[in-house]
């Protein structure tokens, strides 16, 4: 079939030709006027339609996201905001979309109910923006990493490790899980499972990602990682992609530089090249705030925050500092924070929020997290006092999100890292690869994990998670 896609049109717009359009109708005007969009970016075209030359019964059947292809010559357009229009001198129906049945409708729908169509949302405007946005993201990740030479590793999707050591892990099996083969002490026969061990589906391709900068010097793994943990928050998901460098002779401050550098080209790419998109989704938060308390509003809309995070640097603080600067704000004294402010404990997404929104009002940028809560493969940092151990991580601390980096320099000492696997508990043999690339030409180095759909979720301003993943998984959620 041959289309002329409506980008096409509207950046090259020669008035005088003769083109087919095809697309989805988002609004028929006094029989006259359709307003069609192809997904092609984010403007509609007009199709003017002489309603004298066409049927009646025919033309009633173009409705709210009706799937039409129009013929006709490209003219200058009449009214404002768009160059050019159609004139339409054949329209042919593709696909019909009664509206008495369709489960959209042309005004404003709650994002709950758009999730349950989930079939159906991309078409609508907030959608399509947030969906072209992503896939925008996703190539400026590409862009990024290729362009500063680092090398892209596939890791795997089923491992038999749990890298972060959390145990919020899916299992992979093909027993038959009602009646499981059984060693002779009653446990179940793992031996015998598809794999001959017992599997799961990755929670994070770092283990697998310092193998490959132990000899590649710099590498990025982006890919989907799983986690079975049940936060019904706005900012978890059971399935998201995360993209995590690795590089060989970093420490944790030139991690820092990196994912600095690596956001605020991220942002900038959306910011140059699809500012429609963005313009759209700033007003629509803007619009949702009218009705709001002066004080839940957002400080800056969405376009100003982006510009103001890439133009400024990120805050740098150790946990420690935090911690002290939390004890002394308002809410902690007020007793406003529901959670404990105390060295030793993890920070909470409140605390998280107070730092950056209130406190500093930028991106943060917090490391040197107390040992004792962090991942076993974190570096310990030397010089601390007993009871005060802390290893060298960095969390990004974004507005409205919090984390969207986590990371760390890792620990490249063999005794040490043996040291920490037995305190967590892990078992070693599990690990056996992964300690022998501290035995045999290991090295510092560092490397971080960006939660991609997190990093769409501040680009776009939306509010919950699952409207910046097409098909959202979540604990009690796997339809489409
Ligand atoms: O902080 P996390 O758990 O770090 C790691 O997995 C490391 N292995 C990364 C590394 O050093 N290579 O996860 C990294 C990021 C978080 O900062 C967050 O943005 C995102 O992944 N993330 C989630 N995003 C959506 N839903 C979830 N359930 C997430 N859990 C983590
Ligand atoms: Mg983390």
């Amino acid at each position: 079939m041959r289309r002329t896609e409506i980008a096409a049109i509207l950046k090259e717009s020669r008035p005088g030709t003769e083109v087919t359009v095809m697309g989805w109708v988002r609004a028929f005007r006094s029989n006259r006027f359709i307003a069609l969009n192809d997904g092609s970016c984010f403007d509609t075209i007009q199709v003017v339609v002489d309603f004298e030359r066409f049927d009646e019964e025919f033309l009633k059947k173009i409705n709210f996201h009706a799937c039409i292809s129009a013929t006709g010559k490209l003219v200058e357009s009449q009214g404002a905001g768009q160059s050019v229009e159609i004139v339409a001198d054949k329209i042919e129906l593709l696909g019909e979309c009664n509206p008495e049945e369709y489960a959209l409708q042309p005004k404003r729908m709650t994002m709950e109910y758009l999730r349950e169509k989930a079939h159906f949302r991309i078409r609508t405007n907030t959608f399509s923006s947030v969906f072209r946005i992503r896939h925008a993201v996703a190539f400026a990740v590409h862009k990024y990493f290729n362009d500063n030479g680092y090398y892209y590793i596939h890791t795997p999707i089923v491992t038999g490790s749990d890298a972060e050591g959390a145990g919020e892990m899916f299992r992979v099996t093909t027993l038959d899980v009602g009646n499981p083969p059984r060693t002779e002490n009653g446990a179940i026969n793992w031996k015998e499972d598809f794999f001959g061990k017992s599997t799961n589906l990755t929670v994070s391709g770092q283990l697998q990602g310092e193998i490959a900068a132990l000899a590649l010097g710099k590498i990025y793994t982006f890919g989907p990682t799983f986690r079975a943990e049940k936060s019904f928050t706005p900012r978890h998901l059971a399935e998201f992609w995360m993209i995590e460098p690795e590089v060989a002779f970093f420490d944790i401050h030139d991690n820092m530089d990196l994912a600095g550098d690596f956001v605020k080209f991220l942002i900038n790419h959306i910011l140059d090249n699809y500012l429609p998109d963005l313009e759209f989704l700033d007003d629509r938060i803007k619009q949702a705030e009218k009705n709001m308390k002066q004080e839940e509003r957002r400080p800056m809309g969405l376009i100003d925050m982006l510009r103001f995070v890439v133009e400024n640097d990120f805050e740098r603080i150790t946990y420690t500092e935090a911690i002290r600067i939390l004890q002394n704000s308002k809410p902690y004294k007020k007793g406003n924070f529901q959670f404990p402010v105390e060295w030793g404990k993890d920070l909470q997404s409140e605390h998280e929020r107070y730092l950056v929104e209130k406190h500093f009002q930028k991106p943060v940028i917090v490391r040197d997290y107390p040992k004792a809560i962090k991942a076993f493969y974190m570096r310990e940092n030397d010089g601390t006092e007993p009871g005060k151990e802390t290893v060298a991580a960095m969390d990004v601390l974004f507005p409205y999100i919090g984390e969207v980096i986590g990371g760390s320099q890792r620990e490249e000492r063999h005794s040490k890292l043996i040291e920490r696997i037995h305190e967590q508990g892990i078992p070693e043999e599990d690990l056996w690869w992964y300690i022998e690339l501290r035995k045999f030409g290991g090295c510092p180095h560092s490397g971080f994990g960006l939660g991609f759909e997190r990093m769409v979720q501040f680009i776009t301003g939306m509010g919950n998670i699952r409207d910046v993943i097409p098909f959202p998984r979540a604990a009690g959620s796997a339809e489409f």
